[in-house]
């Protein structure tokens, strides 16, 4: 496993920068968010107490450019007390929260972090970056409690990424939207006909992940016993926001507008520049077919008694439960909420799941836990050196390290061609098989998903980094549903 590249042979991986650009390229690009009030108020405060003049500067002038990656709910998701640890059998989590500036050039660069979110800043250890900004040097390598701090951020991160934003948010959800629709509508509805193909291998994968993965890999290697893991996934589950994470509204409730992304400040963000893009050609696909499925518009509409049945199916008590999801009562609701199923089963799933291997199976750039306690004040982190840093890794635990390195690796394996959504356009839309209304809006998809091969390896040159190329979503291996 270790033949395939990974960002280890980076001699930077442990950089600023390229900390950095994971935000935006790395595993989770999903949810970095313009900072809010909140945490802008905390930060200033305790840079205040800190004497960081150089930070509360920026905080004040450069307020509009501040993001966060807010892990701070996870006590209250998996029922905690805010003082409490987040430990299991000598594993320790954390619940970070991590400031970052996007630089007017576009570098996102990490200001400050919260190891661990107790309640209050007051109450928790924060650090702020040595190097106020990307362009002013520092000994980045011997910088041992920011690089700890870093970590943290990581262990944060890979609880996020993979229980909520990879397990829940696409596998579990896809799931309820492919029982509901098997349950409401027949073999030869049009939505059946559409979403079929994204559902392949979904639901036995799911039940081997409820049966094997999560019980008996997933639990054991994070900072939470069985039940907080359950009680993560659940909370996660019922935050999902439906609507709110169509790629539109997310990108712009996220402060990174659609209209604005091709403005140089935006240049390093990867995964929004490529699956804004995405987001349309699906939706321009699923339209053109449902337009002239439901010719008679939203009246039509409204009056497919399957869909109200479909739509109740994914919010009853005693069935799918996922309470935000809308009403479809327009031939417009109707085509977003069809262009959602595949966006979640095919880019979305694609972007956070096929990075696993590069970014996690070296250890050290993301682990799943701590190895030793988290610090308990910022004089204590200070005087952390390397050796803090090492033993916080579980390089005299070999089975957590074979599974940290492990598993991230199997979820990653290449997508064949034929599992590809290039390869699922370009047959529809020569097979006579197909419905002709399906079959001449897949002609066009296919040719605007060749289009999207040269855009993806546009915006990829054009990232600063140029070490790891940004490709996971170039539609010749973007998979065509959630298959591992
Ligand atoms: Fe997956």
């Amino acid at each position: 496993m270790y033949l395939s590249k990974n960002i280890g042979l980076r001699r930077d991986w442990y950089t600023d920068a390229a900390f950095g650009q994971q935000q935006f390229t790395g595993t989770n690009p999903t949810t970095v968010t313009l900072a809010p009030r909140r945490w802008m108020d905390e930060f200033m405060s305790v840079a205040r107490v800190q004497e960081r003049t150089d930070v509360t500067k920026l905080l004040t002038e450069r307020a509009d450019n501040m993001y966060v990656q807010d892990y701070s709910d996870f006590r209250s998701s998996i029922g905690l007390y805010p003082g409490e640890r987040i430990v299991c059998d000598g594993r320790y989590g954390c619940s970070s929260v991590a400031l970052f500036h996007l630089e007017t050039e576009g570098k996102l660069h990490p200001l400050g972090i919260v190891l661990d979110y107790k309640g209050s800043m007051q109450e928790s250890v924060t650090i702020f970056n040595r190097r106020i900004a990307s362009n002013v040097n520092g000994n980045e390598y011997e910088d041992w409690p920011w690089r700890f701090a870093k970590t943290c951020v990581q262990v944060s991160d890979w609880l996020r990424h993979e229980v909520a934003i990879h397990l829940v948010n696409t596998h579990l959800v896809e799931e309820v939207i492919i029982v509901a629709a098997y349950r409401s509508f027949g073999p030869n509805h049009i939505i059946t006909r559409l979403l079929e193909p994204h559902w392949s291998t979904t639901l036995s994968l799911n039940k081997a992940a409820r049966e094997t993965l999560v019980p008996k890999i997933i639990i054991g290697m994070t900072g939470l016993s069985a039940s907080q893991t359950y009680a993560f996934l659940k909370a996660e589950y019922n935050k999902f926001d439906w609507k709110g994470l169509y790629i539109p509204n997310d990108l712009k409730k996220r402060g990174f507008p659609i209209e604005n992304l091709d403005e140089p400040k935006y240049h390093n963000y990867g995964y929004a520049r490529n699956i804004a893009r995405m987001w349309n050609i699906i939706r321009k696909f699923v339209s053109t077919v449902l337009e002239k499925e439901y010719a008679g518009g939203d009246q039509e509409v409204v009056s497919d008694r399957s869909l109200a049945v479909f739509c109740e199916e994914v919010r009853s008590r005693d069935g799918g439960q996922l309470t935000s999801f809308p009403d479809i009562n327009t031939l417009n609701e109707l085509i977003d909420f069809v262009t959602m199923c595949i966006h979640i089963a095919v880019p979305q799933h694609t972007a956070v799941n096929y990075l696993q291997q590069y970014y996690q199976t070296f250890v050290p750039n993301k682990p799943s836990a701590l190895h030793i306690p988290l610090p308990q004040s910022l004089a204590e982190l200070c005087s952390f050196t390397e050796q803090d840093l090492l033993s916080a890794l579980p390089l005299k635990k070999p089975r957590d390290w074979l599974l940290m390195a492990q598993v991230p690796y199997l979820l990653s394996f290449e997508v064949p061609e034929e599992s590809t959504i290039l390869h699922y356009a370009e047959t529809t839309s020569s097979s006579r098989a197909t419905l002709e209304i399906i079959r001449s809006a897949a002609q066009v998809l296919s040719m605007d998903l060749r289009a999207f091969i040269d855009t993806v390896t546009r915006n990829s040159t054009e990232l600063d980094d140029q070490q790891t190329p940004y490709l996971v979503l170039d539609p010749s291996k973007t998979a065509i549903s959630i298959l591992i």
